[in-house]
Formats: structure tokens, C-alpha cells, sequence
């Protein structure tokens, strides 16, 4: 396989790699990683960029000046490792006082704050030349029904991104939101879970075109989903603003594997589908190096993320390029989808008046084990 390069456009948080590895049943068993190395060992590597929440960059509570020395050594460190910023974010979930949420927190003022914690990270993301900025809302949700009224809580929500949208068009900024749904973790139940409930959410907004998604392999993959369907829907409403890829293994908690290492399967058909969709966006690899690994391994994984984003897409390219495929997929009637039910002209009327062999049609076999098994033997290497 050929190595990653910035034309893959990878990109990775500077709070993945530099993920201490603190659980909720143990302490760190790495060091902290300063993101000046991380932006030179991922440039090494061939990614294109990095992403970072405002506190992952400037500690949290950082004076005027200090947070001012620290983005200037992050720009050094950008500009001599040719690395871009095409996202930020804002941490809206570890200070105690996010603890009952940020844009739904019952505190009015602690609300006011998290916006405003938003917009000078904003101002930041637009100076580094971002062009996305991500929103997740770790916080937003409850762990008793009786804690939140679920509808309020929305409109609030719908509030907060209304001003954030007024806000980049009266500033200016070449900016788009990305919602990033997660069902539950840390909150028990979270707003806005899964990739549906957030496209229709932003429907609401007075500017739905500034708000799109950014969906986790893994939350939605939590909550049961088919995360090949779910990134369907966003191309299909052309929602998919930007995208955080990693593993997991079913609905537990939050794995945050690196991209594969869940379920094989189903990353092979999401690269498949990216690549044949020309998603052109960043490849953000939002994962957590295992806690087991100390600084060579978290290397490693950085590495195995963008590897396994090549090998899928060189494994899918082939498998779509082989003439077996290209039967298999007319004997299932997978193209026959592209025709339109009715042609046009036709309406209800003509559909009514039609007669059809109904126990004929019954019959058909779709031959999608087929099928299945090529895609199989194609993701294992056999062809
Ligand atoms: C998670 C989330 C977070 C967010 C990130 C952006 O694993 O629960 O993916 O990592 O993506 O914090 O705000
Ligand atoms: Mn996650
Ligand atoms: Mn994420």
C-alpha cells in the first residue's frame, strides 16, 4: 500500500493522541503531550492537519497573555510543519460548571457563558483558517426525565445556535457548524442522539445552511445504528459537513477504537461509500490510543488509522473495478434502483392502471449472499 500524504487530508484532535488515558477507574498513564510535537510527529506520518478544542490548546483559565504565547507557538509549529486547522471546537464538558450542560444548562448565565466560550473560540478557529467548526454537546441531556423538560431544553438549544449563526454572518466568517450526535457518555441520555434526530433538528434553525453534521463512526454505532445508512442520509441531504472516524464494538460505552478496529465490515462500506460519493471533506480520525500503550503506541495508532483508511479505500476501488462485481451487482438488481418508479410524465394515475405478476415477481432471488461474500473476500485480501 502506498504511505498517507496531506492530499488524504487526515487530520486528527490534539486531545486523541494526546489522550492521558484517564478512565473513570484509573489515573494517566501517559504523560501530556505538548501540541507542538503532536503537529510534527502527525506532519512526519502525513497527515494534513489538526483539529483542537479551545482547552486542549490554551488551559483552561489561561491569562490574556499566556493564552496569546500559546497560540503563537502553535502557529509556528503549523506553518514549519506545513499543517492546517480545518476545525476547532469548544470543550463545553470538563470545567464542574458545564456539569448540568452548556447551551441547555438550567442556569441561564452558565448558558450565556458557554456561548460566549464558543465565540471567542470561533474568532480563534477563523484566524487558523478553519472552515468547519464542530459541536458537540457531551453535557447537553440528563440522567432524570423529571432534571429537564426535553422540548424547553430544545428550544434553548435552537436558541444557542441561532445566535452562534447570526453571529459568523455578522462577523463574516466562512464558517459552518457541525453537529456531532452521540446517544449517551457522559451525560445518561443525550440531546440530539443519532444522526436523524440532529437533521432534523437543524431543519428548525433560522439558518439551516450554516448547520450540517459531523458524525462519529462509534456513537451512532452506540445506539444500535447502521453508521453506513446514517452517513447515507447526511449525503443525501447534503448535511455531511465533516466527518470523526474510529472503531467500535456495538452499544457499550464509547470505545473510541482506531478506524477499523470495530467493526471491519462496515468501515469497508463507509469508505466505499466516501470514496464514491467524493466526500472531499477531512478524514478526522477521533479516537483514543488504548490505555495500555505508552508513547511509541500511540504513535503506532496514529499510523494504523490513516493505514486503514488506504488499504479500505485500495480494497473498495478494486473490488468496484472487477467485472465479478460488476455481474454480481446486476444479478442483485443493485443498479435498478437508479430508475426512477415513475418515468417522466407519469404519475399515480399510470401506476393505478397497471397490472402485474405479483407471484412471478415473488419468486426472484436478490443472489445478495453473493454479493456479500465478493465484498467479504475483497475486504480480507483474498482477491
Ligand atoms: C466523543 C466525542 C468527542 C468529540 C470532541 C469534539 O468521543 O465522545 O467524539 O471526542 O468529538 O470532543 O467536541
Ligand atoms: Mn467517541
Ligand atoms: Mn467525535
Amino acid at each position: 500500500m502506498r504511505n498517507p500524504t496531506p492530499a488524504d487530508k487526515f487530520t486528527f484532535g490534539l486531545w486523541t493522541v494526546g489522550w492521558q488515558a484517564r478512565d473513570p477507574f484509573g489515573d494517566a498513564t501517559r504523560a501530556a503531550l505538548d501540541p507542538i510535537r503532536t503537529v510534527s510527529e502527525l506532519a512526519k506520518r502525513g497527515a494534513y492537519g489538526v483539529t483542537f478544542h479551545d482547552d486542549d490548546l490554551i488551559p483552561f483559565g489561561s491569562s490574556t497573555s499566556d493564552r496569546a504565547a500559546h497560540i503563537a507557538r502553535f502557529k509556528k509549529a503549523l506553518d514549519e510543519n506545513g499543517m492546517k486547522v480545518p476545525m476547532a471546537t469548544t470543550n463545553l464538558f470538563s470545567h464542574p460548571v458545564f456539569k448540568d450542560g452548556a447551551f441547555t444548562s438550567n442556569n441561564r448565565d452558565i448558558r450565556r457563558y458557554a456561548i460566549r466560550k464558543v465565540m471567542t473560540n470561533i474568532e480563534l478557529a477563523v484566524e487558523l483558517g478553519a472552515h468547519t467548526y464542530v459541536c458537540w454537546g457531551g453535557r447537553e441531556g440528563a440522567e432524570t426525565d423529571i432534571g429537564k423538560d426535553p422540548v424547553v431544553a430544545l428550544e434553548r438549544m435552537r436558541e444557542a445556535f441561532n445566535i452562534l449563526g447570526q453571529f459568523v454572518i455578522d462577523k463574516g466568517y466562512k464558517i459552518k457548524f457541525a453537529m456531532e450526535p452521540k446517544p449517551n457518555e457522559p451525560r445518561g441520555d443525550i440531546f440530539l442522539p443519532t444522526i436523524g434526530h440532529a437533521l432534523a433538528f437543524i431543519n428548525s434553525l433560522d439558518h439551516p445552511e450554516l448547520v450540517g453534521l459531523n458524525p462519529e463512526v462509534g456513537h451512532e454505532q452506540m445506539a444500535g445504528l447502521n453508521f453506513v445508512h446514517g452517513i447515507g442520509q447526511a449525503l443525501f441531504h447534503k448535511k455531511l459537513f465533516h466527518i470523526d472516524l474510529n472503531g467500535q464494538h456495538g452499544p457499550k460505552y464509547d470505545q473510541d477504537l482506531v478506524f477499523g478496529h470495530g467493526d471491519l465490515k462496515s468501515a469497508f462500506f463507509l469508505v466505499d461509500l466516501l470514496e464514491r460519493y467524493n466526500y472531499d471533506g477531512p478524514k478526522h480520525f477521533d479516537y483514543k490510543p488504548m490505555r495500555t500503550e505508552s508513547d511509541d503506541g500511540v504513535w503506532a495508532s496514529a499510523t494504523a488509522n490513516m493505514r486503514t483508511y488506504i488499504i479500505l479505500q485500495e480494497r473498495a476501488k478494486a473490488f468496484r473495478a472487477d467485472p465479478r462485481t460488476a455481474a454480481a451487482l446486476e444479478k442483485s438488481g443493485v443498479n435498478e434502483l437508479l430508475q426512477p418508479t415513475v418515468a417522466k410524465g407519469e404519475g399515480w394515475k399510470e401506476i393505478a392502471g397497471e397490472s402485474f405478476d405479483v407471484e412471478a415477481a415473488g419468486k426472484r432471488g436478490y443472489h445478495y449472499e453473493e454479493l456479500d461474500q465478493l465484498a467479504l473476500e475483497y475486504l480480507i485480501g483474498v482477491y
